[in-house]
């Protein structure tokens, strides 16, 4: 709270200033040539669309590996065709490949890295999709198919094509650009921290621009300000070296289950606290700025609603905070697994030798994913319950949480940009969700992510019958393409020409 109240002020100010600055300027859209582009392609782009949905990329199966890589091929090829420069495929320590492409002869202004990734989820239960998941087809308004939305169609093709038409229809690009489309995001973008760093030099850049994310509705916009990081691990406990006879030996061996639960149970209150010792230090209340924004979006959206569509009348959690808070600024251990013994149809009456679990952590600004860790793994030791063995099957490295300054030019030209082609003024959130390469640029690049996705929640990503508006996806091109142009005026607005990097 402390230090959040001395900077809440003069960011309130700053970001009021540069907002006043964009409606003193008026907004600089892309010019009619470029907009008549886009609207000339909008038929040849779904094809587009569906080529790519066609390749079916899950990064999570090792048996579509060699689609994953023809996807990045697929995507290196559109990159060096609308020309952007030094395109190439990297995949060393990577657990599929990035590709990348540039376009750097914008003299005097800002360098944006646009990201997004080309690899999807997997499509099962397969028998729920009504369609082939990867046949896309174009019917009743909407392009259909796995990664359709998330994020061929809600975000990479659009700032794809954007640059397309900008550079086809003036020759130019109003900024300079760094594109990098990934293939293991939906798998966590393992290798990808220490990839960035080795490439640190050839993805400097001014700010990020996500083509990965989502707008609140059809008609609200949202920009992201935080996400939370993630760890996990898994853990068993022992009690004996074989399965025994619940008869001839319980009540005189500890039993793991029940040790298990005691142990689990430990972590939390009943109502929800975490009860780690340490987990909670480095939490920060929220500022008094971010409290105004979360009213503002539980005006407009109906958060209880969320929880009563998937079955949950009770909200649940510490006291104190509210439904938000619970799922985008509080940190959570959860029991993800939790097994042991006989687990088949009637009854055996076995003493198991053994129990497992698996936790997974979301952490919130400012909490260290290797302090969090420790705490929970002291914790766990210090908890045992007699007479069992503690052993970590695995401890994951994680990611950090991620939060933005809503201050920045191109921030006021993110929000400028929703306005214009959304109608509605964005309202500033936070997801309780992780983008891993998000958190890396923070902290490894030191820039902010402005979110430019054109999912919105009913867009089944993730789940069977995925889909895409047509017409959000001609406005994602349309978002792009005036992006460029308005964060290009915002920069000439607020950097003073002594302070421009070189590039
Ligand atoms: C528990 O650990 C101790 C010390 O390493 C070992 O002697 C014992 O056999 C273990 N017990 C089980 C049930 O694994």
């Amino acid at each position: 709270m402390k230090c959040h109240t001395r900077y809440t002020i003069p960011f309130v100010i700053l970001s009021a200033a540069l907002i006043q600055g964009a409606l003193a300027r008026g907004f600089a859209p892309a010019p009619t040539e470029v907009l008549e582009y886009i609207t000339a392609h909008n038929e040849e782009w779904g094809k587009e669309l569906c080529d790519l949905v066609n390749i079916p990329s899950i990064s999570a199966l090792p048996a579509h590996a060699l689609q994953v890589d023809s996807a990045a091929k697929w995507v290196t090829n559109l990159m060096s065709s609308i020309g952007l420069r030094n395109v190439g495929i990297f995949r060393t320590s990577l657990h599929h490949p990035t590709t990348y492409g540039e376009w750097l002869l914008a003299p005097n202004a800002p360098t944006a890295l646009i990201y997004g990734h080309y690899d999807v989820q997997p499509v099962d239960p397969l028998d729920l999709w009504d369609s082939d998941p990867f046949k896309c087809e174009r019917r009743d308004g909407v392009y259909t198919g796995r990664g359709v939305a998330d994020d061929k169609g809600s975000g990479i093709l659009p700032a794809l094509h954007a640059i397309q038409a900008v550079l086809s229809a003036t020759g130019t690009l109003p900024i300079n650009v760094k594109v990098l489309i990934e293939g293991a995001e939906e798998i966590g973008s393992p290798g990808m921290k220490g990839w960035i760093e080795a490439h640190k030099e050839m993805l400097k850049c001014d700010f990020v621009i996500s083509a990965d994310g989502s707008q609140v509705a059809v008609d609200q916009p949202g920009l992201v300000l935080g996400l939370r990081g993630m760890a996990s691990m898994g853990f068993t406990l022992t009690t004996a070296s074989t399965d025994l006879h619940s008869g001839l030996f319980g009540g005189a061996v500890q039993n793991p289950l029940r040790a298990m639960a005691q142990l689990i149970s430990s972590l939390h209150s009943p109502q929800g606290k975490i009860q780690v010792d340490g987990f909670l230090d480095d939490v920060k209340d929220l500022s008094a700025s971010e409290l105004v924004d979360y009213k503002r979006f539980e005006e407009l959206v109906d958060v209880k609603g969320e929880l009563a569509k998937v079955g949950v009348d009770e909200p649940f959690g510490e006291e104190g905070h509210s439904i938000l808070e619970q799922r985008w600024s509080r940190p959570t251990i959860e029991v993800v697994g939790m097994w042991g013994g006989f687990m088949g149809d009637g009854i055996k009456t076995v003493l198991p030798r053994e129990a497992h679990a698996k936790l997974a952590m979301r952490l919130v600004p400012y909490q260290k994913v290797e302090l969090v860790t420790d705490a929970v793994k002291q914790h766990l030791m210090s908890f045992l319950p007699p007479s069992c063995n503690l052993t970590f099957d695995f401890v994951s490295k994680g990611s950090e949480a991620y939060l933005a300054n809503k201050d920045g030019y191109w921030m006021a030209a993110a929000s400028a940009t929703l306005k214009h082609v959304m109608g509605a003024e964005p309202v500033y959130y936070r997801m309780g969700g992780s983008i891993p390469a998000v958190a890396h640029f923070k902290e490894i690049l030191d820039v902010d992510t402005i979110f430019m996705a054109f999912d919105v929640p009913d867009q089944n990503i993730h789940a069977p019958n995925e889909f895409m508006r047509e017409g959000l996806y001609e406005m994602a091109h349309e978002a792009f393409a005036h992006l460029l142009f308005e964060v290009k005026a915002a920069y000439a607005e607020t950097v003073p020409t002594t302070e421009r990097a070189e590039l």
